[in-house]
């Protein structure tokens, strides 16, 4: 069964806590955090501040995205809110493992995401250093964009690293980023995938019946 993180992105922002109530009742697993910082995405959305109000009104684990250019500065920021993943893209360090062992070091799991034009290949060395790999199935900036079609091949590479991973005894985890629907939850499953992250199409109906459909892959 996937587990399910609803972008908060593409809640109604103005009434945060309503939002947030909503997941819990649905009983998601994590609360995905889009921060963007209007460099690394055009899109500039919220940062540590808003995070923070957020986690202190749940108890839902957050999974933090961090879109940003420098995230050796960013990183740091959400440590004290005890996050169930801090994640940030290859896209954006030249040392993605000394990040990551930072990450550890707080207790908590790094996470590293791959843009669509980056090949899958760059993270065969990186796996080992990681416990999520979100896979971008859109690119980055804007939720309610469609899913790009050629994410199918990428993830059936991705697949096998996680495979070589889990041989290993590393049991990382993969979440997929973007354009997740009813149509297409089922065959990205099928892919090895562990997390979905999902915001159109959860905060557009029933929270509750989108999350249990998005969950079992129907
Ligand atoms: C896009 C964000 C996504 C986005 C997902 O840059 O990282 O998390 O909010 O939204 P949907 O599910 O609408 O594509
Ligand atoms: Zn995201």
């Amino acid at each position: 069964m996937a587990k399910i993180s609803p972008s908060i992105l593409a809640a109604d922002l103005s009434h945060l806590a309503e939002a947030t109530h909503a997941l819990e009742k649905a009983k998601a697993d994590f609360i995905h955090i889009d921060v963007m910082d209007g460099h690394f995405v055009p899109a500039l959305t919220f940062g540590e501040q808003v995070t923070e109000a957020i986690a202190k009104n749940t108890k839902i684990p957050l999974d933090v995205h961090l879109m940003v250019a420098t995230p050796e500065r960013e990183v740091p920021k959400y440590f004290a809110l005890k996050p169930e993943f801090i994640t940030f893209h290859y896209e954006a360090t030249t040392a993605p493992i000394r990040l990551a062992n930072e990450i550890r070091k707080h207790g908590i799991k790094p996470g590293l995401a791959l843009n669509p034009r980056t090949p899958i290949s760059a993270l065969v060395d990186l796996m080992p250093s990681f416990d999520l790999i979100l896979f971008m199935s859109i690119e980055p900036g804007y939720y309610g964009q469609k899913f790009i079609e050629s994410s199918w091949q990428r993830l059936d590479q991705l697949k096998l690293l996680k495979e070589r991973e889990h041989a290993l005894g590393h049991r990382i985890e993969i979440e997929i980023d973007g354009g997740v629907t009813n149509q297409n939850c089922r065959d990205i499953v099928s892919k090895g995938v562990d997390i979905l992250v999902s915001g159109s199409y959860l905060f557009q109906g029933d929270m509750m019946e989108r999350i249990e459909t998005l969950r079992g892959g129907k």
